[in-house]
């Protein structure tokens, strides 16, 4: 297991500056979490390898950064207004409301769970004798659809006509600029285009930390194909190997805390024909870190053409005669489900030689907030001075992120940037300001590292390289 618990994580991003919680100063709003300045470094590290990764290394792929507010006839062509729902049900002593399959997930498990039948989840909860968690009755109500599309109006009237959804997945502005892409872009298939946005669903039961909330954020991708040219299924395999090394190489997360999961056919979106999850072993349970791939078939595009009617056809540019609408597979990851996993798998209690234990996030370098701290030895002017000079010329001669760290004994400051994951720290003493041979000599410094406590000394003028080199 990596992190003993949730909550030893949720203080360490408390106390650290990862991840607040939402609008604190005014009580809090339920489930609502800010990355504070840390958690916003490491997330848009996280979202910069995978643009990297999937965007600009890859000439089969383009970008988009399309709206969250669209028009309101994409989520009925898409069938979100009429699939996109979870079973509710009610405590009939307290009225707290729940997921009813959420609910049966820890004594059924969750493939059972998740293909319950709407009029099942209600006998099942009584026959599995499951108590109400605010109250403890046992007395359910049926359970009724219901709807996760958070709704709102634009505009000065609040009609019909005016009703705009909040995305609840990016992917529909994927979706309904295919043909802009394919137009302007020069694509053949297969291609895929990607996009990083937020997305928002009104959980029932929202909760374990950032695990499950009501806005966060997705990356995503729509990969299309010629189903007559690529078999899917080959396909589909190729993009559960990319989601798994993204996770593991990229990320750096533990091959053993995470697993493939298929999905039920019963359990399948309702535009899916195959999806197999990425879960991660959290605190709480194997959870769902990521759709390492959904096939969507032609079901989107084809919804949009009936819906707009648009021709949303592709046509083979080796044979202009056929025109036909491509097949579509989904890697789909939820970022701040890769950001909590990447802070679990990286919390690390260590007891040192003096006994003492030690709190480290061994972060993957590439992710991790802080590349390198500047730490003056003392307060004394001449070291800070020093010390100050030597954090311009890195910032200056590299692109990494540096900290500058006086507060505190030497050894708090150690523990301090092992809490955050800072891989390399600079230690500036009485040696590189030639006060004091036996601590190093002049014009060197210290770099201790974050995970084999070696230290080794280096000559002032090779700092910016060596760092450029190890970090
Ligand atoms: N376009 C397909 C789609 O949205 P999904 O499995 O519903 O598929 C994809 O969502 C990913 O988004 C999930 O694997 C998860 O990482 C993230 N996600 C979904 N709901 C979430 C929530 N309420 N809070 C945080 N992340 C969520």
């Amino acid at each position: 297991m990596p992190a003993p618990s949730l909550d030893s994580l949720v203080s360490l991003c408390k106390r650290r500056g990862f991840i607040f919680p939402g609008s604190e100063i005014y009580g809090g709003l339920a489930n609502t979490w800010d990355y504070g300045p840390l958690g916003a470094e490491l997330k848009n590290r996280v979202k910069r390898l995978w643009w990297e990764t999937f965007i600009h290394k890859r000439a089969d792929m383009v970008g988009l950064d399309s709206s969250i507010l669209m028009n309101q006839k994409v989520w009925e062509a898409s069938g979100h207004v009429t699939n996109f729902a979870d079973p509710l049900v009610e405590c009939r002593n307290c009225h707290g409301r729940f997921r009813g399959d959420k609910l049966l997930e820890p004594r059924i498990g969750v493939e059972a769970a998740a293909i319950l039948k709407l009029d099942q989840v209600q006998k099942m909860l009584l026959a599995e004798k499951i108590a109400c968690p605010n109250c403890g009755a046992k007395d359910w109500t049926e359970a009724k659809k219901f709807n996760m599309m958070f709704k709102t109006h634009q505009g000065v009237l609040e009609d019909e006509a005016a009703l705009v959804y909040l995305r609840p997945e990016t992917a529909q502005g994927i979706f309904v600029n295919f043909k802009n892409i394919v137009d302007t872009m020069r694509m053949r298939l297969p291609f895929g285009v990607g996009q990083i946005g937020k997305a928002f669903r009104n959980e029932i039961t929202p909760g374990n930390f950032t695990f499950r909330t009501r806005e966060f954020e997705q990356m995503e991708i729509e990969y299309f194909f010629d189903p007559e040219r690529t078999e899917w299924k080959k396909l589909f395999e190729e993009w559960k190997k990319m989601s798994w090394s993204f996770m593991t190489e990229m990320i750096g997360i533990d091959a053993k805390n995470l697993r493939l999961r298929d999905h039920e056919k019963d359990e399948l979106s309702h535009y899916s024909r195959g999806t197999t999850d990425i879960e991660y072993q959290f605190p709480f349970g194997w959870g769902e870190l990521a759709a390492a791939v959904a096939y969507r078939t032609d079901f989107d595009l084809s919804q949009h053409e009936k819906v707009s009617g648009q021709d949303m056809n592709y046509t083979d540019p080796d044979d202009p005669g056929r025109k036909f609408i491509p097949h579509v597979m989904e890697p789909s990851y939820g970022t701040d489900r890769i950001v909590l996993a990447a802070l679990l798998d990286a919390y690390t209690e260590e007891k040192l030689e003096n006994s003492e234990t030690r709190v480290v996030m061994k972060l993957k370098p590439e992710i991790a907030p802080v590349d390198v701290a500047i730490l003056p030895l003392s307060k004394k002017e001449n070291l800070i001075n020093k010390a100050q000079e030597l954090y311009k010329k890195v910032v200056q001669e590299t692109d990494l992120v540096v900290d500058f760290d006086v507060t505190g004994s030497i050894g708090k400051r150690y523990r301090r940037q092992d809490e955050i994951g800072t891989p390399k720290c600079i230690t500036v003493d009485f040696g590189t300001i030639g006060e004091d041979e036996k601590q190093g000599a002049k014009d060197t410094v210290t770099i201790r590292d974050r995970d084999s406590l070696k230290q080794e000394r280096v000559q002032l003028g090779e700092l910016s390289d060596k760092l450029r080199r190890i970090c």
